[in-house]
């Protein structure tokens, strides 16, 4: 039976008869014996071997290249080298598939911009095996952190007929040969469909039955900026709450964003040392940060007459009725606030159709989470429940209230107050890793002119 080297490492006896299958790291030989640095994954560190001449198999030892794949048999002993516990003195070695010199991923550190050449390749690097284990164990902690809180998954769907954020930034999906517009009704279904951008309007039809719903899953954005921090196709989380106001939204987005900082601390200590260490020195003491201080909440008016007074010559204009920029944004959270920090109450112009109009006419209880290194990384809001208010919303968003018929229903029987907001889980493992470009926390990324592997 093969033991993961994670539990191997973890063992706190000496033991006979273990069995490790991995790839070779490195090799190194010396007279009578070799050492093999073996890798299967389960966690950064590799198992050290010792290969005495002579070992059943190791006749084949000049194939233990660096990336072949091997199994290996052997005993647990206390290792007297420096740094690691234990070593496997091997008893029986097998090749099982040869990597020739031509493997990309050699000895040296290679850079993020190659190793995204090598997609299909750069998981078994230190940096991007941590990432992806980070990245399981978060998702794992995002179902763990709403199900505490009994809210029930919903699986939105991917293909729809509505464009949630009216941004006109979707991906058209047809069968259609030649002109697309000439007779979308004889479309496969029957009407011209997208994939979505998000899962919110649907989500909104859950939680107006069963309360507290959330969905985890894939949204596309056919938005055309080439940005660190935008994907064509990420993964989004959307918790959606019955009775519920912004506040209470407010406070569900911060309490999230902290659990899950507090999450990879306490169960990715491992690969967070590795971003710690190459890729983003502050990130212990950003997270530190981040779970203990209360964000600070500020009106979006406030937020741009704190930027217009901060004499910073930003590359954008600040003023309001325009929207925030990512340095705009940075600069309250990392600058200013030093601090995460929640911009709430935005002018109407700017935002969706289904955001709940103030009282003052002007503002929707719109809120965005900026956070230092990324800027945004969740925008949410009250959704407008009244009927009248929500179709005057339509009307002034050039929106037919006849296509989004199912959603103005819910404001026709047994209408309430809800909110929700939408955080990228892309956005958030830049976040808790330090790690500046979307395109290394996404394990095939697909960006403008991008879609390889
Ligand atoms: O602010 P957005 O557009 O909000 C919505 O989609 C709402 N319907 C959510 C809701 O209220 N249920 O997107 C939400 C988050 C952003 O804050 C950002 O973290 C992420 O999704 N996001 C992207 N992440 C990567 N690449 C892109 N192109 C992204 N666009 C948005
Ligand atoms: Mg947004």
């Amino acid at each position: 039976m093969r033991t993961l080297i994670k539990h191997v490492l973890a063992t706190t006896e000496p033991r006979d008869e273990v069995a490790v299958k991995g790839w070779v790291r490195t090799r190194r030989d010396s007279k009578g014996f070799s050492f093999l640095e073996v890798n299967d994954g389960s966690c950064l560190a590799n198992l050290q071997v010792v290969v005495d001449a002579g070992t059943p198999g190791s006749d084949q030892l000049a194939h233990f290249t660096t990336g072949a794949s091997v199994a290996i048999d052997g005993r647990l002993v206390p290792s007297p080298a420096q740094g690691q516990k234990w070593e496997l003195r091997a008893t029986k070695v097998e090749l099982v598939g040869l990597a020739d010199a031509s493997y990309p991923l050699q000895k040296k550190g290679h850079t993020a911009e190659f190793l995204r050449t090598i997609a299909h390749l750069r998981p078994r690097s230190n940096l991007f095996g941590a990432m992806f284990r980070l990245r399981s164990r978060l998702a794992f902690a995002v179902h763990e952190f709403f199900q505490q809180r009994d809210f029930v998954y919903v699986h939105t769907p991917i293909i729809t007929a509505s464009d949630c954020e009216g941004a006109g930034e979707m991906f058209r999906v047809t069968t259609l040969k030649g002109n697309l517009e000439e007779k979308p009704q004889t479309d496969f279904f029957g009407r011209r469909t997208y994939l979505t951008v998000s899962g919110q309007l649907e989500g909104e039809t859950f939680a107006c039955a069963l309360s507290n719903i959330y969905t985890f899953g894939p949204t596309f954005r056919a938005e055309n900026s080439n940005t660190a921090r935008h994907a064509a196709e990420f993964w989004m989380i959307e918790p959606e709450m019955a009775f519920c106001d912004l506040q209470g939204d407010m406070a569900l987005g911060e309490e999230f964003v902290k659990a899950m900082a507090r999450y990879a601390r306490e169960h990715c200590a491992e690969d967070l040392a590795l971003f710690a260490k190459f890729v983003d020195r502050g990130l212990p003491e950003r997270l530190q940060f981040v779970i203990e201080r209360p964000f600070i909440r500020v009106p979006y008016a406030e937020a741009v007459e704190l930027l217009k007074k901060s004499g910073k010559p930003f590359e954008f204009p600040v003023d309001y009725g325009l929207n925030l920029q990512s340095e705009h944004e940075r600069f309250l959270t990392e600058e200013h606030f030093k601090s995460p920090v929640t911009v709430y109450n935005y002018p109407r112009e700017i935002k969706p159709f289904y955001m709940r109009l103030n009282d003052d006419g002007r503002t929707v209880t719109a809120m965005d989470v900026l956070v230092p290194g990324i800027g945004e990384v969740i925008g949410g809001s009250q959704r407008e429940e009244r009927l009248d208010q929500l179709l005057e919303n339509m009307k002034s968003h050039q929106l037919k209230p006849e296509e989004y018929w199912w959603y103005v229903d819910l404001r026709r029987y047994g209408s309430v107050p809800h909110a929700g907001f939408g955080l990228g889980f892309e956005r958030l493992l830049m976040f808790l890793t330090g790690v500046a470009n979307i395109r290394d926390v996404i394990p095939f990324a697909r960006t403008p002119g991008n879609a390889d592997f």
